[in-house]
């Protein structure tokens, strides 16, 4: 489905899709209101259905997954606490080392495996203060990010993400989910978000990567989180006026296209399957669970990139030799073929 002029086939991000005309269509027909004030029932109307979806109390719409994960780190912390997550995780690698600055908070890595934590490496790394002579930091909560990205675009067991959580909350520390790409895991491992995030604090959810809305995530927790995070959210710069405009976006996408996602992952699939074929390149299909593919190419990222460029494919380069390609809503099976014959006919 791509239902904008391009005849590009644009693989960087799932972030890179135009909203629809059923979405646009959606968006002006939005009742909208003052959101600071508490006026947008769009808005409201959003922030209920998530609270919804996810068994949760409340929500807070926002500008975007860094933001809502920065609000998430100062409303469950105080400055001098310390973090953990795992080291490849987008809050360390990505959101401008913004725990540090707006939370005051150090981070404690934990090497995963794909991209995921276990309660056993998480034990290691959660520090206290008490009991330590005022050595250390207070390690007060732990993130877990599901799918996780760099981790190729893998997802939890419900087995993992409980024993975490429960683990986290052992060592006295809130849990969150950086679940910008929450929906893709649900549809792949058939959990429901409720059930995924039973044991958790807290989740962001991104509406505007698979789920195809141009604008805003959602912070999801208890009514008391939910109420300190929006202080925070005004603090940050992020209370919006009108932005029921947006958020009918977002309705729109948890209407429609949730469910569509499992085509983005057998498509990211089938062009792994291919390309692991080839000689030139190098795909762990094992961790293509999801809607990214990430690829090692003999000929190295950059001049890997600029050939498919040249031929109309845009991938994002991750690593000297390593390019992503990501898998979305304007990303359809015609376009899987042509960019599998033009990975072959660039390696020849
Ligand atoms: C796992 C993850 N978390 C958070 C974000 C941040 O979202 P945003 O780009 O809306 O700030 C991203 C963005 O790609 C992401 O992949």
């Amino acid at each position: 489905m791509r239902e904008y002029n391009s005849d590009r086939i644009d693989m960087r991000s799932d972030t890179v899709t135009q909203p629809t005309k059923a979405m646009l269509e959606a968006m002006m027909a939005a009742k909208v209101g003052d959101d600071v004030l508490q006026d947008d029932p769009t808005v409201k109307a959003l922030e209920a259905r998530i609270a919804e979806i996810c068994g949760m109390d409340s929500a807070l719409f926002v500008p975007s997954g860094t933001m809502s994960n920065a609000v998430a780190i100062r409303a469950h912390t105080s400055p001098g606490d310390e973090i953990v997550m795992e080291r490849t995780s987008h809050i360390y690698q990505y959101e401008g080392g913004g725990y540090a600055v707006m939370s005051g908070v150090s981070v404690a890595l934990v090497d995963g495996k794909k991209g995921q934590l276990t309660p056993e490496l998480l034990s290691k790394a959660i520090r206290k203060a008490e009991g330590s002579l005022g050595h250390y930091p207070d390690g007060t909560l732990v993130c877990v990010e599901n799918t996780a990205n760099r981790g190729g675009g893998t997802c939890y067991s419900q087995e993992n993400l409980d024993a975490v959580a429960k683990k986290a909350h052992e060592h006295g520390c809130k849990v969150h989910m950086d679940g910008a790409r929450i929906f893709n895991a649900s549809i792949k491992t058939n959990t429901p978000v409720s059930r995924m995030l039973k044991e958790f604090d807290s989740v962001s959810i991104c509406l505007s990567k698979g789920l195809g809305a141009p604008v805003g995530s959602l912070l999801v927790g208890s009514t008391d989180f939910i109420a300190k995070a929006s202080r925070w959210r005004k603090m940050f710069g992020g209370g919006m006026r009108q932005s029921g405009i947006l958020a009918a976006a977002g309705m729109y996408a948890l209407e429609n296209n949730i469910q569509r996602l499992s085509d983005d992952h057998s498509r990211a699939k089938r062009l792994a399957s291919a390309l692991n074929e080839m000689s030139e390149y190098t795909v762990d299909l094992n961790s293509v669970e999801t809607n990214m593919v990430y690829i090692d190419s003999k000929m190295g990222a950059k001049e890997l990139m600029a050939q498919l460029s040249n031929h109309g494919i845009d991938v994002l380069d991750v690593g000297p030799t390593a390019v992503r390609a990501v898998t979305h809503l304007h990303v359809t099976d015609e376009d899987i073929d042509q960019a599998i014959e033009v990975f072959r006919a660039i390696s020849a």
